[in-house]
């Protein structure tokens, strides 16, 4: 099993350009079941959760062709095969489910497998299928399976309980198609959301309102295949944020989206890193000393929960006390153990972690529990004294595409060792 060997190596310094978001790119993939035209979508990151959407997708029917080099993908889907999914592969991304709007829309009926994921909580997908039924949809639960079937979709007013991103990108898919109007209120507003209703447009459906609480859907006919350029991954430029923040380095980060990161760029000034917002691109200069901060995750725009943990490395040598709560996922806090492995001083209360500076972190081999709370041990380890080795790293390669060679090129001692 790989792992990521880091040597500390001071300060990192230099350029680095994001990829494309795969939170944007996963929806947009499953979008394309709605057509038997040819899709092709651009900055496509070359992520394990990628590939794995990419079989799924091939398995339901779609043929499609990924240069890993240009990151361009092509997707066409003559015909959805229905059958026997292989259970494991589905098992292993929770954006799989999203194919459940697009394919029955397209055929009235599908037959799929529970999704999985992070292990970061319980994840379950009632308001998905609350959407579905309030479209028309019967479900049924068996073997774990799930299918949902109706003759014609219907369009309604729906109120999700909670903003869930992935319930609002599902329901918005299945009612682009269904007949009529449906209102989403309650709707996630997460930049993705936008990313999708501006794809579904272009494809030929009627969405307002997106990257607000209510998004209102007119439905249509049919879909043409069009080209999509993903929009820019705020996840991981948050994370090399965070990266220069606890190098007490100096990284210009290329192909951002400002008003996608502000909360994170607010928390940075607020504990003394310096931003200068450039256009596209953001430089973060933390040469000074870090003060310890509060952070609360919540729905967009608030701070987000996919960058809790990279936050969290921060506070580990910040100076004085830090808070972070956790609103979104009841365990979102599995790599406070490992933290604990290098010398952090943290303290977990159900959703609360209270974090004491320390003068200095140790490295240790670790484990990567999560996607993002692996890559906050790897942004630990660069600022701790000694060698650290972090194990599981497959968690991590699911959401960053070439992390180490990224980090490399800003003066990071990173291998992946086998
Ligand atoms: C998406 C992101 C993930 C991010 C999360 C929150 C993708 C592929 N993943 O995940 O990286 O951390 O948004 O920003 O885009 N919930 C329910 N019932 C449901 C659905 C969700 O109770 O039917 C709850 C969840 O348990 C969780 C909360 O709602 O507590 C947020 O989940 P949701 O917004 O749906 O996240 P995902 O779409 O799974």
């Amino acid at each position: 099993m790989s792992f990521f060997y880091v040597k500390p190596n001071g300060p990192l310094r230099g350029d680095v350009t994001v990829s494309g978001a795969k939170n944007a790119v996963l929806p947009i993939m499953c979008a394309c079941m709605l057509t038997d035209e040819v899709c092709r979508i651009s900055s496509v990151p070359p992520l394990i959760d990628v590939f794995i959407l990419k079989e799924i997708l091939e398995n339901m029917g779609a043929v499609i062709e990924y240069n890993t080099k240009s990151e361009v993908m092509e997707i066409k889907v003559p015909k959805i095969k229905s059958g026997n999914y292989d259970s494991s592969l589905w098992e292993k991304i929770r954006a799989s489910f999203l194919v459940a709007g697009s394919v029955l829309a397209r055929t009235g009926k599908v037959k799929i497998p529970f999704p999985g994921g992070c292990k970061i909580g319980s994840r379950p997908v009632d308001l998905h299928i609350k959407g579905f039924e309030s479209l028309g949809a019967k479900t049924k639960r068996e073997h774990g399976f799930i299918e949902i079937k109706c003759k014609e979709l219907k369009g309604c007013d729906i109120y999700l309980d909670f903003p869930s991103v992935g319930a609002t990108e599902n329901i918005m898919i299945a009612s682009a198609a269904a007949e009529g109007t449906t209102i989403i209120e309650n709707a996630a507003s997460e930049p993705e959301i936008i990313d999708l209703a501006v794809f579904l447009n272009k494809m030929g459906a009627d969405i307002k309102g997106a990257g607000t609480r209510k998004i209102v859907i007119k439905g249509v006919k049919s879909f043409k295949g069009v080209s999509h350029r993903v929009m820019p991954d705020r996840i991981e430029a948050g994370t090399f944020m965070a990266a220069a923040a606890v190098t007490h380095g100096e990284i210009n980060i290329n192909n951002i989206c400002f008003d996608h990161i502000k909360s994170a760029a607010s928390k940075l000034e607020e504990c003394g890193v310096r931003i200068e917002e450039k256009g596209k691109s953001i430089l973060v200069d933390a040469k000074g000393e870090i003060k310890g901060f509060d952070i609360k995750t919540l729905p967009f725009p608030g701070f987000p929960t996919d960058m809790q943990s990279v936050f969290m490395s921060i506070m580990l040598k910040a100076r004085g006390t830090s808070i972070v709560t956790e609103t979104i996922f009841e365990n979102r806090f599995m790599h406070v153990d490992e933290m604990k492995k290098m010398g952090a001083n943290i303290k977990t209360d159900g959703r609360t972690a209270v974090v004491e500076g320390v003068k200095k972190l140790t490295g240790a081999k670790v484990k990567a529990c999560d996607l993002r709370g692996g890559a906050s041990l790897v942004l630990s380890a660069l600022c701790a004294e000694g060698d650290s080795e972090i194990s599981d790293i497959y968690h991590i390669e699911r959401g960053y595409g070439n992390f180490d060679e990224k980090l490399r090129s800003l003066g990071a001692i990173i291998e992946k060792r086998e």
